[in-house]
């Protein structure tokens, strides 16, 4: 095993050093986290039980709008197996779960009364994750608006969202935060948005053509950018709650958490250089900037122009700052290419984001399985946060594989691929972290097979899978999950590679 300070000095000037492979979780920070995570909505099945409501995703998945047309109604039923769950979490050795908790769930009326069933099994989740030394992380909202809220007032597009959502926050911090010290306040606002009301291909499918087709009604100029609006202010009302009321009896931290797609140039062109620079603005800036500046990125305000809702200085002085630690999600790459200048006289018709943005859509890429993810991207977000953002401590909140088997009872494979995956990045996140990143946590997305918000089941990302055929939903332990453990308890990164089994089709080429 090579001396640590030799493993640095080999860094340096090698790109991805061979001598990596004696990384140990013991080369990271004191006190880092290493977890899996998981979603509501996508694990806990149970959707009519005990007094829960719909969500706005179990009203899409109803209505067929599902990636394969399935529902998430029972999904892995986490609900009924908590406790067979925890007892895999420890026995793979999680510092940390990540879960998030269903607001149609705890308060099914969207705001008001508190469901004793729903304050239970949260209660019992929390208090078995505890009894086992795991922390609980837990997410405030992660996409499942209640339905009743989008009936009542539009949701999102609302400003009473902001009041609910903080009447939904105050519950959790009052009734959870005794155990619970990892907030995160909202999961992917910088992407919601888009989903739900540019593009129009996640509930509530709102949007305008020509940015998107067949929906409920909506404005893809205008809407992105309202809702995201509302979602920073909720986060900034929530964090002020918790750390005037709350913080100091509790001493737990809270965040957010972004979705972190890297942004590259498609060609080696000045224009397609300057596209990515601005998509990564209006990607990760649209939050970040605000976070720590407390205004919307400068390209944003300029192009975006009065559709950007304005802050006032309070707002903004209640954003500054407004989080101690900043979660991100990371999976892949969008290579981009700049998009022609409107002409000042065809531009009757305003713009989506990425009319906006200047560069062509580079979902396009995901829509047609053109998917990158190299490990590097990782590192180069961290990067970017660390030069242009002030170095905020990071929780990597998601990152992992999915493969497609071919067969879907395929559920106990041989995952090899995975196992590479995970190595691939932990090396990355620690190469970041000898650099000067700030980063204090890793969660693999996901800990079990669950409902995909974007391929449904075609995609399994678990370390255990799940037969979501069979009524018992039988767990199986895939050999990520043991390869995950065996580092957890102080094993190198890089054993000798599995091969990639056939049956296995990795998204991640
Ligand atoms: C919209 O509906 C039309 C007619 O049903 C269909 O052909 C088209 O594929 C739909 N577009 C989208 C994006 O769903
Ligand atoms: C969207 O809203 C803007 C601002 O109110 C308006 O100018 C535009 O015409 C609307 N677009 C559509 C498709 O309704
Ligand atoms: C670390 O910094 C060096 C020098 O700036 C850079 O070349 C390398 O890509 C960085 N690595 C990561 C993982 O951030």
């Amino acid at each position: 095993m090579l001396p640590r300070l030799l493993v640095f000095l080999l860094a340096a000037v090698i790109v991805v050093p061979r001598s990596a492979s004696a990384i140990t979780r013991r080369d990271f920070p004191e006190g880092f986290v290493f977890g899996a995570g998981s979603s509501a909505f996508q694990v806990e099945g149970a959707a009519a039980e005990d007094g829960r409501t719909p969500s706005i995703w179990d009203t899409f998945t109803h209505e067929g709008f599902s990636y394969d047309g399935s529902t998430a109604d029972i999904s892995a039923d986490q609900y009924h197996h908590y406790k067979e769950d925890v007892k895999l979490m420890h026995e793979m050795g999680l510092d940390a779960y990540r879960f998030s908790i269903a607001w149609p769930r705890l308060i099914p009326a969207g705001r008001g009364k508190i469901n004793p069933k729903g304050l239970e099994y949260y209660n019992n989740l929390i208090d078995e994750l505890i009894l086992h030394g795991i922390q609980p992380h837990a997410t405030i909202y992660h996409f499942d608006l209640p339905q009743v809220l989008q009936d009542e007032y539009a949701g999102l597009l609302s400003s009473r969202f902001i009041e609910d959502y903080l009447a939904f926050a105050e519950v959790c911090f009052r009734s959870f935060g005794d155990r619970v010290k990892h907030w995160v306040t909202l999961n992917e606002p910088n992407i919601e948005p888009i989903g739900a009301f540019d593009t129009g291909t996640e509930p509530p499918r709102r949007c305008s053509y020509p940015f998107g087709e067949n929906c409920t009604g909506g404005n893809s100029s205008t809407e992105p950018y309202i809702a995201a609006h509302h979602l920073l202010l909720a986060h900034a009302a929530a964090v002020s709650l918790y750390r005037d009321k709350y913080k100091a009896s509790q001493g737990g931290q809270i965040g957010i958490t972004l979705l972190g797609w890297w942004h590259e140039p498609a060609t080696d062109t000045p224009q397609d250089a300057a596209a990515a620079a601005r998509m990564n603005d209006f990607h990760i800036g649209w939050f970040m900037h605000p976070l720590v500046y407390g205004d919307y990125p400068p390209v944003m305000r300029s192009r975006v122009g009065d559709r950007l809702p304005a802050l006032s200085a309070e707002d903004s002085a209640k954003l500054r700052g407004s989080f101690d630690f900043v979660g991100f999600n990371h999976y892949l790459i969008l290579r981009v290419r700049s998009s022609p200048e409107k002409k000042k006289d065809s531009g009757h018709r305003l713009g989506d984001y990425y009319v906006d943005a200047a560069v062509q859509n580079p979902l396009v890429a995901i829509a047609e399985g053109r998917i990158e993810s190299p490990p590097w991207a990782l590192g180069k977000l961290l990067e970017h946060l660390r030069l242009n953002y002030g170095n905020p401590p990071v929780m990597i909140h998601e990152n992992g594989l999915g493969d497609a088997p071919d067969t879907p009872s395929a559920i106990e494979y041989d995952d090899g691929a995975r196992i590479e995956f995970l190595q691939d990045y932990l090396e990355v996140l620690y190469l970041s972290i000898r650099n000067g990143s700030d980063a204090r946590g890793y969660f693999v997305w996901s800990f079990l097979d669950v409902f995909e918000f974007i391929f449904a089941y075609r995609m399994r990302f678990g370390l255990c899978g799940v037969d979501m055929n069979a009524e018992a939903r039988t767990r199986y332990v895939r050999s990520s999950a043991r390869w995950y453990a065996g580092f957890l308890r102080g094993g190198e990164l890089r054993p000798p590679p599995a091969a990639a089994p056939d049956d296995v089709r990795p998204y991640a080429a």
